[in-house]
C-alpha cells in the first residue's frame, strides 16, 4: 500500500514523539511491504516564529493533500503571552476545522503492568476499556460571539450546535459502539444547556436505527464522577467538544499517564489527524525521556481507522502491550521493579519487537 503522511512535529516534546511514531512507520512499511512518503510541516508556536501565524496556508494545503496525518503537540510558556489569534493551540483548532474534523476518538485502556500506576485503586482501574468520542469542531470552543465587552469587564463564549452537527457526531459514536460492546453512553448537561436537550433528543431519535446499541444518558457532572469510580460501566462516552476535553484528560488517570493516551481525529471520508492527547510537556522537552508511547498508539489508530491496516495497528498495540509487560517504562510510569528508560531506547524496543513478530 502507497500512502502519503503529513509530519506536523510541533513545539517542546511533539518533535521528540513524531520521530518515534516515523521510525515505527519504517518497520511496518519494511515487514509488510508498504511504502509510506513523509512530508513535514509547520505547526503552533514553531510556525509562529518562522511563519508569523501558527498555521500557515502551505501547512493547511499540504494536510488537504494528504492521506493522513501526524500531529505531536503544540503550545509553551515561550508563546503564552501573544494575542490569541497567534497562539499555538490557534494553530491546532485551525487545522481540525479547515479539515472538518468532526469526531475525536479517544480510547483509553487500562494495561495490567499499569494498574499501579494509576492513583486509584487497583480494583476500580482493573479492566477499564472505554472510548471517548468528542465533537471536535463545534460547541464550545468554536461558537461566536467569544469575545470580551464593556472594556474588559465582561465577557462572552458560546455553545452552538446544528441538528445536522450533532447527528454526525451521535451516528459515529454509535458506530463505534457497534464495533465493541454495543453500550453507548451519552454525557450532556440537559438539566441546564438547551444546547444539551437537543443533544439528548438527537441520541433518543437515532436509537431506532441502532437496535443492537444499549444507550444511556448521564449528566456530565455525574460521569465525571463515575469515569473514576466505575470505570467498567463506560464502553462508548459520546460528548461535547468541551466535555469530551475534560473528561478525557480524567480519563487518562486509568492508564497511569497522559503519555499513553492516543487519538484520532476523523472525518467521513477517512482522512485524519492522529496525535497524543498530552501537550508540549514543556517541563520535559529536550530531556529524550518523554514517553513516545501516546504517538506511537496514535499511529496504530491512523492504520486501523486511514488505511484499513488492522494487522498492522494491532501489532503495534501488542509490541506496546509486550514492552509495558517486560517492565520497561519512561519517567511518567511508576512501574514497581521495572525499568525506566528514555524515549529512544523505548522506540528501539518497540521497533524491535515489530521486526520479530511479524
Ligand atoms: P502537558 O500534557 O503538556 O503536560 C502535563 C504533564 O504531563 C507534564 O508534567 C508533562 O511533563 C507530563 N507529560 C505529558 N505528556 C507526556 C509524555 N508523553 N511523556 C512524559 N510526560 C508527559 O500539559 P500542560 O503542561 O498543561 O501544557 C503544556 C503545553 O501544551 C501548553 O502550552 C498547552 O497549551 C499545550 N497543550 C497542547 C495540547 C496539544 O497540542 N494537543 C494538549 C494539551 C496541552
Ligand atoms: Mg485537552
Amino acid at each position: 500500500m502507497k500512502k502519503h503522511i503529513v509530519l506536523l512535529p510541533g513545539d517542546g516534546i511533539g518533535a521528540e514523539v513524531i520521530q518515534s511514531a516515523k521510525q515505527v512507520l519504517w518497520a511496518i512499511a519494511e515487514e509488510f511491504n508498504h511504502e509510506f512518503t513523509f512530508e513535514s510541516r509547520d505547526i503552533g508556536g514553531t510556525a509562529v516564529d518562522t511563519h508569523g501565524t501558527p498555521l500557515p496556508d502551505e501547512t493547511v494545503a499540504a494536510c488537504q493533500q494528504a492521506d493522513a496525518i501526524l500531529l505531536g503537540a503544540v503550545g509553551g510558556p515561550k508563546w503564552d503571552s501573544l494575542p490569541s489569534h497567534l497562539r499555538p493551540e490557534k494553530g491546532l483548532l485551525g487545522i481540525r476545522k479547515a479539515l472538518n474534523l468532526f469526531a475525536n476518538l479517544r480510547p483509553v485502556k487500562g494495561y495490567p503492568k499499569l494498574l499501579h500506576a494509576s492513583p486509584l485503586k487497583e480494583e476500580v482501574v482493573k479492566g477499564s476499556d472505554l472510548l471517548i468520542v468528542r465533537e471536535l469542531i463545534g460547541g464550545l470552543y468554536f461558537g461566536t460571539p467569544s469575545e470580551r465587552r464593556d472594556k474588559g469587564q465582561s465577557v462572552v463564549d458560546t455553545l452552538a450546535y446544528s441538528r445536522q452537527e450533532i447527528t454526525q457526531i451521535v451516528d459515529k459514536a454509535f458506530k463505534s459502539a457497534q464495533l465493541r460492546r454495543h453500550h453507548l453512553t451519552s454525557v450532556d448537561k440537559a438539566n441546564v444547556l438547551e444546547s444539551s436537550k437537543l443533544w439528548r433528543e438527537i441520541v433518543e431519535e437515532k436509537k431506532a436505527d441502532y437496535p443492537d446499541v444499549k444507550v444511556d444518558h448521564l449528566l456530565v457532572d455525574a460521569a465525571a464522577m463515575k469515569l473514576i469510580t466505575n470505570p467498567g460501566q463506560f464502553d462508548v462516552i459520546v460528548t461535547e467538544n468541551m466535555f469530551g476535553d475534560i473528561l478525557s484528560d480524567e480519563a487518562s488517570v486509568l492508564t497511569g499517564s497522559l503519555g499513553m493516551l492516543p487519538s484520532a481525529s476523523l472525518r467521513e471520508d477517512g482522512v485524519g489527524l492522529y496525535e497524543p492527547v498530552h501537550g508540549s510537556a514543556p517541563d520535559i522537552a529536550g530531556q529524550g525521556i518523554a514517553n513516545p508511547l501516546a504517538m506511537i498508539l496514535s499511529t496504530a489508530l491512523m492504520l486501523r481507522h486511514s488505511f484499513q491496516l488492522e494487522d498492522e495497528a494491532h501489532l503495534i498495540e501488542t509490541a506496546v502491550q509486550a514492552v509495558l509487560d517486560d517492565g520497561y517504562h519512561t519517567a511518567d510510569l511508576q512501574i514497581p521493579d521495572g525499568q525506566k528508560i528514555g524515549t529512544s531506547h523505548m522506540t528501539a524496543l518497540i521497533v524491535e519487537l515489530i521486526k520479530s513478530q511479524s
